[in-house]
């Protein structure tokens, strides 16, 4: 055995077997106001050897999330770009992962990566007709992100008005829809008409194009008793006024902030800290990270969700791994309704 293994190394090295080749994107420098093209390099790389216990693994799809864009901040110059993607094993010395096992990984902007198996999460099978992408929108980060900051932080009572901002996005769309399942009346606002009409196909009570309404006027004639739950994905004069109109002991689930995400100047505090006590409001940020534990708890219960047709969704998938800036920038213009995705 041991004199064939030594004959392998070696005809292997003589017929220098062609190293894999991948493609990745590269922060060449860090963002300053909108994020532009030139600040990254897609570039070609050579891959590590699959050796014992590890696999090859191809991108399938990737995602693109606003918060690459704050984050990459706290990372240096030169790193690849951040992300979850959904990748295929193609190559596999792990047995844990056998060729053909569909994952989802943070290997970032890479169309291949080789991994030691250590947080790679197989993705169950799917009921038919459920796309395997869902698991970076709806059955993933931003679905278990809707699910932990409506049931744990706002912990609505059927009734109860729940007010969500980036409504018809990855994490608003599964927000207003699990109010729902739980019997609240849903007010969501989204930046066009387009949206607000697949709010209420998703089955809100009152959809808002936030650019043409009064946003202010909207919550007082559509919640006049004041808005018990807020869950708020873009902070700002936004979450301002929303908190202007809490009910007494209103919660706040604190997000996201994607209105200053791309700012220069340093963001205005908002005045809410009296509106937060006379209203005995609660508020509370997260990072849902934080609770990764839960994941298999709230994978089976989204699946079990769209089974039943209750938690529907819309993607809107880039093709190209070389489009991934195009599919990012995406998230700050509004392009996508429901999650963005880009497919390899
Ligand atoms: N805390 C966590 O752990 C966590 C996890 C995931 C996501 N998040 C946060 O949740 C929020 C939503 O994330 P997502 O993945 O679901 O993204 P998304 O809503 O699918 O996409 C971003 C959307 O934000 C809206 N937007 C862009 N610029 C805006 C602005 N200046 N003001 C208001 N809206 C703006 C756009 O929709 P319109 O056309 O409607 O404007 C855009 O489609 C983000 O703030 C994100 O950072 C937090």
């Amino acid at each position: 055995m041991r004199i064939r293994s030594v004959l392998c190394c070696a005809v292997n090295s003589f017929l220098k077997m062609p190293t894999t080749k991948g493609k990745k994107w590269v922060l060449k420098q860090h963002f300053q106001g909108m994020p532009k093209r030139s600040d990254m390099d897609l570039v070609e790389f050579d891959l590590p050897a699959v050796t014992d216990g590890t696999v090859l693994l191809e991108a399938v799809y990737l995602s693109v999330d606003p918060y690459m864009r704050p984050y990459t901040a706290r990372f240096p110059v030169g790193i690849t770009m951040i992300g979850e993607q959904i990748a295929r094993v193609i190559e596999s010395k792990n047995d844990k992962f056998p060729v053909g096992t569909n994952v989802c990984t943070r290997a970032g902007w890479v169309t291949h990566s080789v991994s030691d198996g250590e947080g790679l999460i197989k993705i169950p099978p799917y009921p038919a007709g459920v796309p395997l992408s869902l698991a970076l929108g709806t059955i993933g980060m931003p679905g278990f992100t809707a699910n932990y900051g409506l049931v744990d932080i706002c912990n609505p009572k059927a009734g109860e008005v729940v007010v969500v901002s980036g409504a018809a996005g990855a994490v608003g769309s599964v927000v207003g829809q699990i109010a729902k399942i739980l019997g609240c009346k849903v007010i969501g606002y989204a930046g066009s008409d387009a949206k607000v009409a697949w709010l209420k196909e998703l089955g809100f009570d009152e959809a808002f194009n936030y650019k043409t309404v009064d946003l202010d006027a909207t919550l007082k004639s559509a919640a006049p008793n004041g808005v018990d739950c807020y869950f708020d994905n873009v902070g700002g004069q936004f979450a301002t006024t929303v908190l202007n109109n809490m009910a007494r002991f209103g919660r706040i689930a604190c997000c996201g902030a994607i209105s200053s995400y791309n700012d220069t100047a340093p963001v205005k505090f908002p005045a809410v800290h009296g509106t937060i006590v006379f209203k005995e409001l609660k508020m509370q940020g997260f990072i849902i990270s934080t609770y990764a534990n839960r994941w298999p708890e709230w994978m089976k219960q989204h699946i079990g969700w769209v089974k039943e047709g209750k938690l529907k969704y819309s993607e809107h998938v880039t093709d190209g791994f070389e489009n991934m800036f195009d599919a990012f920038m995406g998230l700050f213009t509004g392009a996508n309704t429901g999650k963005a995705v880009v497919k390899v």
